[in-house]
């Protein structure tokens, strides 16, 4: 069994955005995450077996969506998971859709996810005991495709490997 998830990795300029808003938050010494590993979930899927992983591949193939321009303009600390993340002040309707798109696929297989409402979140530190007062200059974030990503975790942390991407028709 894999851990698996849907998202959206960063472009040239998010990615170089989040790594200024994280350098900030180093110097205050909150543990930021390897720039590596910035990325926005789409869908959690858990634990998924090789039968399941080739039908989700295979029915994402068929997700049409348009390019994805996300602006994330509020860095917003999560007391519970202890996170600094990104989050966006107003609803993108296009990124909604397809999540709802794959939340469905995914139900179809009969892979069980969770039933929160979704919320778009770049997380940015981890292990953050305190929120934090910073102004940020909103992330421009463009997304041309999506990816099934995998969540390796290893003796120096955790990874996110690309599995497969699918692109937007008009990307
Ligand atoms: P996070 O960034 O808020 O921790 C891979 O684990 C990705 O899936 C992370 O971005 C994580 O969100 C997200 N995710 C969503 N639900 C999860 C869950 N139940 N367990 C682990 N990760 C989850």
């Amino acid at each position: 069994m894999k851990r698996l998830f849907f998202g959206l990795s960063p472009d040239q300029q998010a990615s170089r955005q989040c790594l200024t808003i994280m350098k900030a938050l180093s110097a205050q010494h909150y543990p930021v995450i390897p720039a590596a590993n910035l990325h926005v979930t789409l869908l959690f899927l858990g634990a998924i077996n090789a039968g399941q992983e080739a039908e989700l591949m295979e029915k994402a193939a068929g997700i049409a969506f348009p390019r994805l321009t996300l602006k994330f303009d509020q860095l917003s600390y999560w007391p519970k998971p202890q996170v600094l993340c990104l989050i966006a002040s107003a609803t993108d309707s296009a990124l909604q859709d397809l999540a709802a798109r794959l939340k469905a696929l995914a139900e179809n297989l009969g892979i069980a996810v969770e039933n929160r409402p979704y919320l778009p979140h770049v997380t940015l530190a981890r292990k953050a005991k305190h929120p934090i007062a910073m102004t940020i200059e909103p992330v421009v974030w463009r997304a041309g495709q999506f990816c099934l990503f995998e969540s390796v975790t290893t003796g120096n942390g955790v990874t996110y490997p690309k599995i497969r991407c699918w692109a937007s028709q008009n990307a």
